[in-house]
């Protein structure tokens, strides 16, 4: 008889690197490639603390914490040449490293250099992340998997965070480049772009508490119930996995039906 328990190494033997992974859908993501059989998750974030008891708690022997900060290229350099000295090669990056606006941000009164410190983060931290991945993918000869966090905001008019939602539409852009020049080496890139989940960065951003930015939420999701990071991180790990083979250039909506327009019942 079939078995109807969920596969549970979609991601047996691969060697991940995921960016702002000590906290959030990050947080999520690593822990989905550990249960999925993933022989090395590299943990890439700024909060050396929670990222190193988060590569502890899996093992030291498949996960290690790497102080990376994305907005320099150095560091993102030097992030995945000791992933592959350590690991042999890389295979998957999940670049996911992101801030909100630092401010309301409206057109009128943008700040731009709130907006530059912005867009080093989301979007240029995002581009070094990738150009260096996909660089030691084509040395290594690895037909890997690169997926990038966008958001569900992105094709969305915003009243204010107008910075934030023109990084991640850029990331979109970036996303459909890579998967367009990279394809001929066999290496997929696609996004995923959440919904509101209650992250610390939502929490924040709404000054809030999770419980408060889950309610609040709520009812702007067209499925019952309330999405998680784990819901996020599920699709993350089907983009990473061979169940994805031929899906490259996609940005994966995962928001609960936030983003319908719906003619109403
Ligand atoms: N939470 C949401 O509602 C939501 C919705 C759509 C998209 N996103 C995106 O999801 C991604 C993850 O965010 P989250 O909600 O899990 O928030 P989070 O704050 O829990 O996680 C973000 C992580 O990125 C790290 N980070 C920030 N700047 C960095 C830098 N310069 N270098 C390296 N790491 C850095 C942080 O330390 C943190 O661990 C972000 O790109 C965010 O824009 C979040």
């Amino acid at each position: 008889m079939a078995s109807t328990k969920p596969c549970r190494n979609k991601v047996q033997g691969k060697v991940a690197i995921v960016t702002g992974g000590a906290s959030g859908i990050g947080e999520a993501a690593v822990l989905a490639f550990a249960e999925n059989g993933a022989r090395a998750v590299v943990i890439a974030d700024i909060q050396d603390e929670k990222g190193r008891n988060l590569a502890e708690s899996i093992g030291t022997n498949r996960s290690t914490y790497v102080h990376c900060n994305v907005t320099d290229e150095n560091q993102v350099k030097s992030l995945v040449e000791s992933t592959v000295q350590l690991y042999g090669h890389l295979d998957i990056i999940f670049c996911n490293a992101g801030v909100a606006s630092f401010g309301k941000q409206t057109v009128l009164d943008l700040d731009l250099d709130l907006y530059d410190k912005l867009f080093a983060v989301n979007v240029r931290g995002t581009a070094a992340c990738l150009k260096h991945a996909a660089r030691a993918m084509v040395e290594g000869g690895v037909k890997g998997s690169i997926i990038c966090t966008s958001s569900a905001a992105a094709s969305l008019a915003g009243a204010r965070f107008t910075d934030y939602l023109m990084s991640k539409s850029g990331v979109v852009a970036l996303m459909k480049c890579a998967s367009y020049q990279l394809g001929e080496h066999g290496i997929r890139v696609n996004c995923v772009s959440p919904g509101p989940v209650a992250t610390p960065l939502a929490c924040k951003t709404f000054k809030m508490g999770v419980e408060e930015v889950e309610a609040a939420f709520e009812p702007s999701y067209y499925m019952k119930g309330v999405m998680k990071p784990k819901h996020i991180a599920d699709a993350v790990l089907f983009l990473a996995s061979d169940d994805s083979e031929f899906v490259t250039g996609h940005d994966l909506l995962v928001d609960g039906g936030f983003n319908f327009l719906g003619i109403p019942k």
